[in-house]
């Protein structure tokens, strides 16, 4: 973070560009110290810098419950999660290790389209890190991971598809400081995906009106509060229309009353029928927004269930004593 603000505005041209966006990637990653040990340096940097030009959002309060919630099909058919027999994405036995260090020691989860899941855990259990193989930031180290028909660590990968298709929103906003709100919400989908501007520019403003900042629309980043910011962040993701996006603790970096109003934007973009991953430390909201709770420890899932199980009939001695520091 310290990195992406010595860095000079003035001097962004296409040489600049390249590493700016690297330092938005270690700032996405919130882990500037570990720059050094990123494996595969320029592919991964390129990988998540690309992924910041594609994190995918809206806001408001409660509708359906989360069975009742449908979504559309590409084929145009209106149907609950609960009615597909084919899981949308799929980790099976997902291990990922950085040097002697395993992160991942085999995970398997299966969520259907239009499904809201929670990852819940103790830092450093590797939460952030699954996330990241879902949208091929961190390449695992066994197992496979499918996104649709997509399988994420195919060698012949096509990166514009899976970002295309997978959206993510990170804790630490990473807008671009020197490009107002509007071009931040287009950015991805012009450049990237080569849409037409105008088309885009219909779409942002109708997110950025969802998101309840449609008078920020010309604002630059710094004029806007953390919560705001995030809540163009959630925008910005969803301006690249996936069909998943995955939440990295969007509100740990924020003061108690902007949490709300951001959680309240996932909370739409779920009940509109988003399929969404959730790594969150707000228990209330996990507990109330997801379909499904997932618990890690040391790289394992340890638990899961529907969170009306999930929070009253733990059994595991270290989900319990996990949720017992909550209260
Ligand atoms: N690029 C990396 N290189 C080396 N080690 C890493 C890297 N990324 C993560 N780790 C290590 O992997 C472990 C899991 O990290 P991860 O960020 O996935 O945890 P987390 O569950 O998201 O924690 P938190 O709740 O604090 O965000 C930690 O020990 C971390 O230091
Ligand atoms: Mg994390």
């Amino acid at each position: 973070m310290e990195i992406r603000q010595r860095h000079t505005i003035s001097s962004f041209n296409h040489f600049h560009k390249k590493y700016y966006y690297i330092e938005l990637a270690i700032a996405a990653s919130g882990e500037v110290e570990q720059f050094g040990r990123l494996e595969a340096p320029l592919l991964q940097l390129r990988g998540v810098a690309l992924s910041m030009l594609f994190s995918p959002m809206q806001d408001q309060l409660p509708a359906a419950s989360v069975s009742e919630r449908r979504f559309r099909t590409k084929s145009g058919a209106d149907m609950t999660f609960s009615q597909q027999s084919q899981p949308f994405i799929s980790l099976r036995g997902v291990r990922k290790s950085f040097g002697s260090l395993e992160v991942l020691r085999g995970i398997d989860i299966n969520i259907r389209k239009g499904e809201v899941v929670a990852i819940i855990g103790p830092s450093g259990s590797g939460k952030s890190t699954l996330l990241r193989t879902i949208n091929g930031l961190t390449p695992i180290s066994e197992g496979s991971i499918r996104v649709g028909d997509i399988e994420v660590n195919d060698p012949k990968l096509d990166e514009i598809k899976l970002r295309h298709r997978v959206g993510m929103v990170f804790q630490q906003y990473n807008l671009f400081p020197h490009w107002n709100v509007l071009q931040n919400v287009m950015q991805a989908p012009i450049q990237v995906l080569k849409q037409p501007r105008r088309e885009v520019e219909a779409r942002a403003h109708k997110l950025l009106s969802e998101m309840r900042l449609p008078e920020k629309a010309d604002c630059y980043p710094g004029e806007l509060s953390g919560g705001q910011q995030q809540r163009v962040a959630i925008a910005r993701a969803l301006c690249m229309e996936p069909e998943v996006i995955l939440f990295d603790e969007v509100t740990a970096a924020l003061d108690p009353e902007m949490v709300k109003e951001v959680l309240a934007a996932v909370r739409k973009v779920a009940e509109d029928g988003m399929t969404c991953i959730l790594v969150t430390h707000e228990m209330g909201f996990a507990r109330e927004a997801a379909d499904h709770v997932y618990f890690t420890d040391k790289g394992v899932i340890v638990e899961h269930g529907p969170p009306s199980d999930f929070f009253t009939r733990a059994s595991n001695p270290r989900t319990k004593e996990f949720l017992s520091q909550d209260l």
